[in-house]
């Protein structure tokens, strides 16, 4: 992705973010725990941290977190939602904290928006010597049949590489490295994913994707057109077709630490 397409689909989300807030999966707790488990301390940067969603998980196994947001709808979605929690507007390439004030950066679906020519730097720059860098992933389980009958249906806008199992390690390998020049701020990269589950009902995962980057930048038309055949094979399937299910998901963690 260029950086101009990714400047564009990283600052979309503000325009859907009530929706977000209500539609969005939150993470594995296994997943948090494993991309904290060699931090030096409790206190963690959540980065890119949206409606507040992996930054509750993080609460909840009790971090020290501070959220950082640069889109003003998502961040008051995140404020109405975590009242307690420290969030402030700012961005990966221009952190609003003091050098050495974090013992991890962790990033939910938000990393792969980040400018690491830039945002490496600066990260390196917050975290204490030995912190970690996480970046978390929601994927598709698409080793289920109808899983992988969606991915197929539906589209790379709702459901990319990077949305997969088979394949979000390959897509985000090298998320952490700036992508020319400047020296390595981090160690080798370790992957791992986690179990994860999204209680959902057909209109609800249709909502779901409603909320993704490449939805909310297509044209009406077009997204309208790819909603509804979301929602026809929903429909068509039994898994799906009537109340709720659990939509069978992993979280992904590309975890690294500071040099
Ligand atoms: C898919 S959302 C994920 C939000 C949240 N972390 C979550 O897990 O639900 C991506 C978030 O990254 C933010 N973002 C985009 N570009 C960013 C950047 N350069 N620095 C920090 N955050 C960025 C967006 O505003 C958006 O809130």
């Amino acid at each position: 992705m260029g950086q101009d397409e990714r400047l564009l689909l990283g600052s979309t989300f503000g325009a859907a973010a009530t929706a977000y807030a209500d539609h969005r999966p939150d993470y594995a707790r296994g997943a948090v725990r494993w991309a904290l488990e060699c931090a030096p301390g409790p206190r963690v940067l959540d980065l890119g941290a949206g409606t507040g969603k992996l930054t509750a998980t993080l609460i909840a196994l009790g971090a020290e977190v501070i959220a950082v947001e640069p889109d003003p709808a998502m961040l008051t979605e995140l404020r109405r939602a975590l009242p307690t929690v420290r969030a402030l507007p700012g961005s990966a390439e221009a952190v609003p904290l003091p050098d050495a004030s974090v013992d991890a950066v962790v990033a939910g679906n938000a990393m792969h928006w980040f400018d690491m020519n830039v945002a490496g730097a600066e990260i390196a720059r917050v975290l204490e010597p030995g912190g970690i860098l996480a970046g978390l992933w929601n994927v598709f389980d698409n080793r289920v049949d109808w899983v992988a009958g969606l991915e197929r249906i539906s589209g790379s806008a709702a459901i990319g590489p990077r949305d997969t199992f088979s394949s979000w390690r390959a897509e985000t390998a090298e998320a952490h490295l700036p992508n020319s020049g400047s020296i390595a701020q981090f160690g080798s990269p370790e992957q791992a994913e986690f179990p994860h589950g999204q209680r959902r009902t057909a209109d609800s995962l249709v909502a779901t994707f409603g909320t993704k980057a490449g939805m909310l930048v297509v044209q009406e038309q077009e997204r309208e057109a790819t909603l509804g055949q979301i929602r026809a094979f929903l429909a068509s399937r039994p898994e799906t077709a009537r109340g709720e299910f659990t939509l069978p998901m992993l979280t992904g963690v590309l975890r690294v630490g500071r040099l």
